[in-house]
């Protein structure tokens, strides 16, 4: 990986004022949990995206890594797989049940007693329309990364491109190519689990230290 090219991306984030990270399955890879259409990764645990304060985390993924890691405030696109809704939307509020395998299957909503549902967005459903505007908002920064996605799945995919024409620095963190490879301005071709932790190290040594 070029050196320099990631002391670029951490002095950027360094002397920016708002920071977006949009991330996606390979973000996860590292942690065990495959990809939808990349080639893996290295499966070792690592502790994601802890950048910087200003960071706000935009997230395909509904595995709630970012959640355990401590991440605040992520604005999760497609739900969560931890959440349960009622299939009915009879106007039960969204829970969590983290066990693994659920007691009583198939689950059921406790207000009405229909059919419970993960609460996570289906092919052809609609996304929240708060994270979406919460994630458009978000696409207004100085740096904007896009970890471990292949930027295939709108809306997702099209904040990188808004950012960019709201005059964000863009980077990209995937070891492949994808369709804004050669559109951003950095391309950081290896696993987030490798560079986002050279980042952080070149962000905790202080900007003194950084090219
Ligand atoms: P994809 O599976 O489409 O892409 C994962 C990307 O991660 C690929 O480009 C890989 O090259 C990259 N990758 C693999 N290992 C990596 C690593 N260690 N570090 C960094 N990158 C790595 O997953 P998404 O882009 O997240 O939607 O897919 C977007 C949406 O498509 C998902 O949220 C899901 C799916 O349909 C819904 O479920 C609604």
């Amino acid at each position: 990986m070029d050196t320099g090219a990631v002391e670029l991306v951490a002095s950027r984030i360094c002397a920016a004022a708002r920071v977006t990270v949009m991330t996606g399955a390979g973000v996860s890879a590292a942690s065990g949990v495959p990809t939808f259409r990349g080639a893996g990764g290295l499966w070792r645990e690592f502790r994601a995206e802890d950048l910087a304060t200003q960071c706000r985390v935009v997230t395909q993924n509904v595995d709630d890594l970012h959640l355990r890691a401590g991440t605040p405030d992520v604005i999760r696109l497609h739900g969560s797989i931890c959440e349960l809704c009622c299939s009915a939307r009879c106007g039960q509020p969204r829970w969590r049940d983290e066990r693994v395998p659920l007691t009583e299957m198939p689950p059921r909503c406790p207000r009405c007693g229909r059919l419970a549902r993960p609460g996570v967005v289906w092919f052809g459903e609609s996304l929240d329309t708060a994270a979406v505007a919460a994630a458009e908002r978000a696409a207004s920064c100085d740096v904007f990364l896009a970890v471990g996605t292949s930027s295939l799945v709108y809306p997702a995919a099209g904040f990188m491109h808004e950012a960019r024409d709201r005059g964000a620095f863009t980077v990209e963190i995937n070891p492949e190519a994808t369709a804004v490879s050669d559109l951003v301005d950095v391309a950081l071709p290896a696993g987030a689990e490798v560079v986002l932790p050279r980042i952080e190290a070149l962000l905790t040594a202080g900007s003194g230290n950084i090219a």
